[in-house]
C-alpha cells in the first residue's frame, strides 16, 4: 500500500520518508504494536537502534505488516544505529548483521553511527571504568566509518550516515568519505533550533534528521521542574491558531524546514494524531516565531561520555 508521506532525495539519490516512528524508550511488549499500529496509520519509516534493546519487536512489528501484505519490504526505510562499544573496525559488520539479525531483515534502509564518541568494547552496552565512570575506547570515528562503507558495498545497508556529530566532525568524515553521509541525525525542536548545523549540513547535502522533535518528555533523566516544550504557553498558544496540537506544530516546523522527523510513541491516538500534519502550512512568520524560542536548550547532553575527546558537545562549535 503507497503511502502519502512526502519524501526527501538524499545525494545518494535514495529517498526517505519526511516523517517517521521514533521507538527509544518504547518498551518490549508495546513497540511491536506501535510499529504496526503507525504502518496501518501510513507510516513507512521507523527509526531504532540497537541500544534502544527492542529491535527484535521493531521486527516483529515489521515483519507481521509484510506478511499480511500492508507494505512490502521496498516500502519500508528501516534505520539503525551502530552503537558506541562497536566502532572498532572489525566489530561494525558484526553488530550490523546483529541489528540485521534481530529484526529479521537482510537490509537496513539506514545505517547511522550512533554517536562520534566510541566505548571501550566489552560487551556491555553501558561499560564502566572501577569507579563508575564510561568506559572509553580511542577508536577514531574516520576508522568507523570505512567499515560503514563496506556495509553498502555487501548490501547490509543501502545508505549510511552519522547521528550527534557536530560540524568540525562532518568536515572530517566528509573529507575522508569515499560514500557521503546521507544525513546527521541530532536533537532538533524549538529550543534547540540547529539554524547553523542546519545551515552547514544543507550547504554539504546532508540531510538533518531531527530527533526528540517533542521535546522527550519521558527522556530518563528529565526532572519535574524542567520546561515541557509541548506545554509551552507559547506553542501552545500556536496550535490554538491552526486548530492543531502542540505535538502537530513541533512536527510541521521540522517539515517545513526540509528537516525528516521522528517523534516517537507508543500510542495508537498519538501516532494517528502526530501524522496528521499534511493538511496545514505555518507561515514564515509562524516559523520565525518558533524558531526564536531556541534558548540553546538541549535535552539529550550525554553527560556520561563528558571529557570523551570525541563528545560533540563540549566545545563551542555547532
Ligand atoms: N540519534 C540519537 O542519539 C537519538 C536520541 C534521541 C532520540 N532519537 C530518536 O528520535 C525519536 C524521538 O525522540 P524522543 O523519543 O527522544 O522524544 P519525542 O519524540 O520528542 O517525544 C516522545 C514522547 O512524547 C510523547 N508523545 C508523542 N506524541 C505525543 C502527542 N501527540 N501528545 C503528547 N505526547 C506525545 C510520547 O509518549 P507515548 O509514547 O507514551 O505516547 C513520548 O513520551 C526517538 O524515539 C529515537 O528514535 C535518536
Amino acid at each position: 500500500m503507497a503511502s502519502k508521506v512526502p519524501r526527501v532525495t538524499l545525494n545518494n539519490g535514495k529517498s526517505i520518508p519526511i516523517l517517521g516512528l521514533g521507538t527509544w524508550g518504547s518498551p518490549p511488549g508495546e513497540v511491536a504494536q506501535a510499529v504496526k499500529d503507525a504502518i496501518d496509520v501510513g507510516y513507512r519509516h521507523i527509526d531504532g537502534a540497537h541500544v534502544y534493546q527492542n529491535e527484535h519487536e521493531v521486527g516483529e512489528g515489521v515483519n507481521a505488516k509484510i506478511a499480511e501484505g500492508v507494505v512490502k519490504r521496498e516500502d519500508l526505510f528501516i534505520t539503525s544505529k551502530l552503537w558506541n562499544t562497536f566502532h572498532r573496525p572489525d566489530l561494525v559488520e558484526g553488530a550490523c548483521r546483529t541489528t540485521l539479525k534481530n529484526l529479521g531483515l537482510e537490509y537496513v534502509d539506514l545505517y547511522l553511527i550512533h554517536w562520534p564518541m566510541a566505548y571501550k568494547e566489552d560487551g556491555e552496552l553501558f561499560p564502566a571504568d572501577a569507579d563508575g565512570k564510561t568506559a572509553y575506547s580511542d577508536v577514531d570515528y574516520l576508522d568507523t566509518w570505512k567499515e560503514m562503507e563496506k556495509l553498502v558495498e555487501l548490501g547490509l545497508a543501502k545508505s549510511i550516515g552519522i547521528s550527534n556529530f557536530n560540524s568540525k566532525q562532518v568536515e572530517r568524515v566528509l573529507a575522508i568519505a569515499k560514500i557521503k553521509p546521507v544525513t546527521n541525525q541530532v536533537e532538533c525542536h524549538p529550543y534547540l533550533a540547529q539554524t547553523k548545523l542546519s545551515a552547514f549540513c544543507a550547504s554539504r547535502d546532508i540531510v538533518i534528521t531531527a530527533y526528540s522533535p517533542l521535546g522527550s518528555p519521558n527522556r530518563p533523566w528529565a526532572k519535574p521542574e524542567d520546561p515541557q516544550l509541548m506545554e509551552d504557553p507559547k506553542i501552545v498558544a500556536i496550535a490554538k491558531k491552526y486548530n492543531k496540537t502542540s505535538a502537530q506544530i513541533l512536527i510541521r516546523y521540522q517539515i517545513q524546514r526540509g528537516h525528516v522527523v521522528i517523534p516517537k510513541s507508543v500510542t495508537k491516538s498519538r501516532i494517528q494524531s502526530n501524522f496528521e500534519v499534511f493538511d496545514f502550512e505555518l507561515t514564515e512568520d509562524d516559523m520565525k516565531l518558533i524558531t526564536s524560542f531556541d534558548c540553546n536548550g538541549r535535552l539529550v547532553p550525554i553527560t556520561s561520555a563528558a571529557g570523551h575527546p570525541y563528545h560533540p558537545f563540549e566545545k563551542e562549535e555547532f
